[in-house]
Order: C-alpha cells, then sequence, then structure tokens
C-alpha cells in the first residue's frame, strides 16, 4: 500500500477509489496548504494529487524523494516546475479532454454575459432601480457577424470557436502551432499582432508559460479597436491586470469579462468597482460531472503509476528530454 498526499478536498468517488487500495494523506478542510504545510504533507509520500493553487517547485520535489507522480487536478500545470519534476524523475500528469466542453460552455456564458450587460442588469433589478421597459435602456450589442479572435487554437479554443460559429460570428484564431486543418471555418492569423484590430471580442486560451505571461499588455491592447472586449478564462498572468484598468477606464475597451486573475485570488481594485466588467471566481470547469471527470483522471493517473503503468495523461514522463505535452489546453 502506497501513500498519497492530496492537498485538497476533492468532488466525486475518485478518492475513494484511490481510498480503497492505497492510505490516503489529505490536507484538512479550508484554505490551500502553505509551502511548510504542503511539504509536511507530501514528506514520505508515494504520489502527490495537486490543485493549480499548489506551488510544486523544486524545493518541494527534492524534501520529498519518495514522491513517483504529482497529478494535477487541472489541465494547466504551470503551477508546477515541469524541469525540476523532470530533473527529479518524477511524472507530472495533468486532467485534458474531460473540462474542455465545461470550460467553453463558461466562456460563451461570460462573452454574453459581458456583452448583453447581464450582470450589470441583475444589479439593477436587485437594487429596485428597474423602472421599466425602455427602448434605449442598456443596450448592449449583438454577436451576430462579429469577430471573435481565439488566442491558442488548442481543445477549449476550438470547442469556443465551435460555439460562436453557432451564435452566427466569424471567427479569427491566433495559434504559433495551430493543430493540423481544425476542421472549422477559422481564419488563421500567424502574426497575433496582426489579428488583434481585426476583433470584436478577444478570448485566451492559451496556457500560461513564458512567452505568454502577460502576452495581453498595454500595447496589444491598444492594437484592440475602440469598444472591443476582452475574455479570460485561461490564466490571469497571460493579461496585464494593470493595463486592463487603464484601456477600460480610458474607454478604450467596451468591457472584460474575466473568470481568472494575476494575482489570484486577488483582484485588481480598479476591477470590481466597474460595471462593464464581469467576474467570475474561477468558474471554468466548474460543473458537477466536469469536476468529479477530473478528480477520476487525476487518481486514474496516479493509480497507473503506482501499479507500475504509464499514467493515461502525461505532461513529463522521467528520463524524457525537451518539453513536456503541458503547452496546450
Ligand atoms: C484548469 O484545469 O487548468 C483550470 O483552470 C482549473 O479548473
Amino acid at each position: 500500500m502506497a501513500v498519497v498526499a492530496v492537498t485538497s478536498e476533492l468532488p466525486g468517488t475518485g478518492l475513494e477509489r484511490l481510498a480503497a487500495v492505497h492510505e490516503v494523506r489529505r490536507h484538512p478542510r479550508g484554505s490551500p496548504p502553505s509551502a511548510a504545510e504542503l511539504a509536511a504533507l507530501a514528506a514520505g509520500a508515494d504520489a502527490l494529487v495537486t490543485l493549480v493553487s499548489d506551488r510544486v517547485d523544486a524545493a518541494l520535489l527534492a524534501a520529498c524523494p519518495s514522491v513517483r507522480v504529482v497529478a494535477n487536478v487541472a489541465v494547466g500545470v504551470n503551477n508546477v516546475d515541469l524541469e525540476a519534476a523532470r530533473a527529479a524523475g518524477v511524472w507530472v500528469t495533468n486532467t485534458p479532454d474531460v473540462l474542455t466542453e465545461a470550460t467553453a460552455d463558461f466562456t460563451m456564458a461570460l462573452l454574453l454575459a459581458v456583452t448583453r450587460r447581464l450582470v450589470e442588469g441583475d444589479r439593477v433589478v436587485r437594487a429596485g432601480a428597474f423602472t421599466g421597459w425602455r427602448p434605449d435602456y442598456m443596450l448592449g450589442v449583438g454577436l451576430q457577424g462579429r469577430v471573435l479572435g481565439i488566442v491558442g487554437l488548442g481543445r477549449i479554443g476550438r470547442a469556443v470557436a465551435r460555439r460562436a460559429l453557432a451564435f452566427g460570428m466569424t471567427v479569427h484564431a491566433h495559434d504559433p502551432a495551430p493543430p493540423a486543418g481544425p476542421g472549422l471555418p477559422v481564419t488563421l492569423f500567424s502574426s497575433l499582432d496582426a489579428m488583434l484590430p481585426t476583433v470584436d471580442v478577444l478570448t485566451l486560451h492559451c496556457p500560461l508559460l513564458p512567452a505568454t505571461r502577460r502576452l495581453i499588455d498595454a500595447r496589444r491592447l491598444a492594437l484592440l479597436p475602440r469598444g472591443a472586449y476582452l475574455v479570460n478564462a485561461s490564466r490571469g498572468e497571460v493579461v496585464d491586470e494593470a493595463a486592463l484598468v487603464a484601456a477600460l477606464e480610458r474607454g478604450h475597451l467596451a468591457g472584460a469579462a474575466l473568470d481568472v486573475y494575476e494575482r489570484e485570488p486577488e483582484v485588481h481594485p480598479g476591477l470590481p468597482g466597474r460595471d462593464d466588467v464581469v467576474l467570475a471566481p474561477h468558474l471554468g470547469s466548474a460543473t458537477r460531472e466536469t469536476r468529479a471527470a477530473m478528480v477520476d483522471l487525476a487518481i486514474d493517473n496516479v493509480l497507473a503509476v503506482l501499479a507500475g503503468r504509464r499514467p493515461p495523461t502525461p505532461v513529463v514522463e522521467p528520463g524524457e528530454r525537451g518539453p513536456g505535452t503541458g503547452d496546450r489546453e
């Protein structure tokens, strides 16, 4: 029987399956473990089940040499130092595919909420300030015929493209390594800077990598047409939040809908007071069935490694050279 350290309570039945065959050592309910708590939890463990809020770095891996696999309950693995894991001979796994449709649905919810002023309208009604229908009241913009620009045409980006096309949008996309034949009527731009002036709504679906940190900065926000919208359900650090606030303040952007934040869970103080932003607490994959499927896949990864088998969704494989597959969402 191996010891599996788990940093959080998890939905679904995956943990029961794990506990039937291995000892599960779980961080108590509450806030995410500090670095010291994480090291104490992982000490002597054979496997580690982590969330995006758990920092798995070289120091942690060095302090826990018995860990053979880090199974992240997320598709993004930016919380794990992949090079350090590779050097330590540790598998790193993620949970792709099972969250694609839920995250794409939520992206459309953000897009619709910001362009149709849904959250602002909800606040008006709750405040008792709705005085009746008027033809010029609280007008937003329609999606039909507008251009959606997608940054990152991986699984989630393509699922968003399918939905946007069904809403009558034209889809432009930028991806430094686009999938061969995306099979969708999407106009690909090899240059992000060339795509930005062409879009009405920009939505981000790239992983957080050194090359994508603050990819959407003041200069690129200025390349968007006046009146454009920004949607971000990828990682907060892809957007320079201060530059976003400035672009909203000067009216260059018509609005933004964010599910993720640069210093999550902190939110830039310039955002919550604005009516032209929709702010969600990192809910992209938050459906019961999706979260249960993510946990199941993470547990399958752990069980496979502990049984000496190749895990179903590896990002880093012990002994491999070069980057893993964590560069696509
Ligand atoms: C992911 O999977 O990377 C999400 O951000 C967490 O749901």
